[in-house]
């Protein structure tokens, strides 16, 4: 295990910390647990591998060591709780700009937590969490982007994925994917910053509105114990998915989105 300070400039009172593990059950639950002994927001852990990995939905997020960033980050909110689904979107919207600049590989937002390369998605997150009132509150953000799959591995993977290696060339070393893990969680810190205030909440939103590929789509939205079908319109400012069915509009908070062709 070893311990970096991230010089990220948001706010004097954050230390933003990371963790560097090589094995670990789950960073978002490694990250649960230091959240639940009152450990402050800015706590970053990364591991090389998870025996345990978890995806949204009870599934599981399975990679061979060293191939992937693996991290969570441990945050505590001043900002009302509605406004908690805006930290996926943050955290999707700064994985796409870090690959932008990083790679040139683009990047598109599929709603609610998946960072795609045409179709294909290289990159998925799981926010998870508890409030207790404003100074018990807290968000474990957890994002898993694939680094070094091949193709090959990646046919594999039932649903259409991809990695950095796949779409640019590129092998990270393993300092490389500290580095990348470092330089992403710097993006996201000072988008995570502007939730905290109205209007720059709004910018964000707008930003996430202009990368998200879902906007404009026909859209099933699977929810517990109901589908939506129907057009995918905004999003709301609190970051739920306005979709027009024929009942009406209807705001989702969260839900498995399948973007389906016209006609469907
Ligand atoms: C999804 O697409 O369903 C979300 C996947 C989130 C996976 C990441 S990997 C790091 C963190 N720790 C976990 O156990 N899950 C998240």
């Amino acid at each position: 295990m070893s311990e970096i300070k991230i010089p990220i400039p948001t706010r004097p009172d954050i230390i933003w910390n990371l963790r560097h593990l090589v094995d670990v059950d789950s960073t978002n639950s490694y990250a649960t647990d230091l959240a639940k002994m009152g450990l402050p927001e800015g706590q970053i852990i990364l591991a090389d591998h998870q025996s345990a990995g978890r995806g949204r939905l009870d599934r599981d997020w399975i990679d061979s060591p060293g191939s992937s960033v693996l991290m969570s980050i441990l945050l505590r909110p001043k900002f009302p709780p509605q406004f908690f689904y805006l930290i996926t979107a943050a955290l999707s919207l700064a994985a796409s700009q870090t690959l932008q600049s990083k790679f040139s590989v683009s990047c598109k937002l599929k709603w609610p937590n998946d960072v795609m390369v045409a179709d294909k998605k290289i990159c998925g997150i799981l926010a998870e969490a508890a409030y207790g009132g404003v100074e018990n509150a807290w968000v474990v953000a957890g994002i898993g982007l694939n680094c070094s799959q091949s193709r090959d591995e990646l046919a594999g993977v039932g649903q259409g994925a991809t990695s950095i290696f796949a779409e640019s060339g590129i092998r990270l070393s393993e300092e490389g994917r500290v580095d990348l893990a470092q330089q992403l969680a710097a993006q996201f810190a000072s988008l995570y910053i502007s939730l905290g205030d109205s209007d720059r909440r709004i910018g964000l939103r707008g930003l996430y509105k202009s990368a998200c590929d879902t906007i404009g789509k026909r859209v099933r939205v699977e929810m517990p114990g109901e589908t939506l079908i129907g057009v995918a319109s905004d999003i709301s400012p609190e970051g739920n998915l306005l979709v027009e069915t024929d009942s009406g509009t209807r705001a989702v908070p969260a839900g498995d989105v399948i973007h389906l062709r016209k006609g469907l």
